[in-house]
């Protein structure tokens, strides 16, 4: 299966523009926050937890940005990918209307709605037992 995206990735991408990713700059950011108010926000929303106006209502539901856990990867470069193909089978659509900066430009965005690093794992194993075994 990795294999095969990954295949499906070069494809998509041709000689060039994977090996693009631009660093991430505020202005770059601000220009992603823009981009995001007006084509995620709706679904997304404006704390990126998936309740946006439209995205209560869809099933299968967007993304939680926030719990850091997306099906296809936290790596800048499969973030943009899943935003250059979308997610079929779901209204995740693909943004391939946005110019390429742009798409890097949300893709830094979305990562800002992440836990940092290190620090809000997403839940301990298990909680302490209770009492005895
Ligand atoms: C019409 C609603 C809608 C819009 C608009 C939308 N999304 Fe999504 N998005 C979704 C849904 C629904 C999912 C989850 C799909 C699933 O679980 O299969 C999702 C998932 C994602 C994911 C997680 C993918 C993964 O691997 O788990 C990312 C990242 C994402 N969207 C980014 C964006 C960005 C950036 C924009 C704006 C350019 C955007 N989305 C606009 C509905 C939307």
């Amino acid at each position: 299966m990795k294999k095969v995206g990954t295949t499906v990735l070069a494809l998509l991408l041709g000689s060039s523009a994977w090996a693009a990713a631009p660093k991430s700059t505020p202005a770059l950011l601000e220009k992603g926050k823009t981009s995001y108010a007006r084509n995620c926000l709706a679904c997304h929303g404006e704390t990126g937890d998936g309740n946006g106006p439209t995205g209560q209502y869809l099933n299968p539901k967007p993304r939680d940005f926030k719990t850091g856990q997306f099906k296809k990867g936290n790596k800048p470069e499969e973030i943009f990918n899943t935003i250059t193909t979308g997610l079929p089978g779901s209204t995740m659509v693909p943004f391939t209307g946005l110019p390429e900066d742009e798409r890097w430009a949300l893709t830094y965005y979305v990562l800002t709605f992440q836990p940092a690093k290190g620090k809000a794992a997403p839940k301990k194993d298990a909680p302490p037992a209770k009492g005895k075994k």
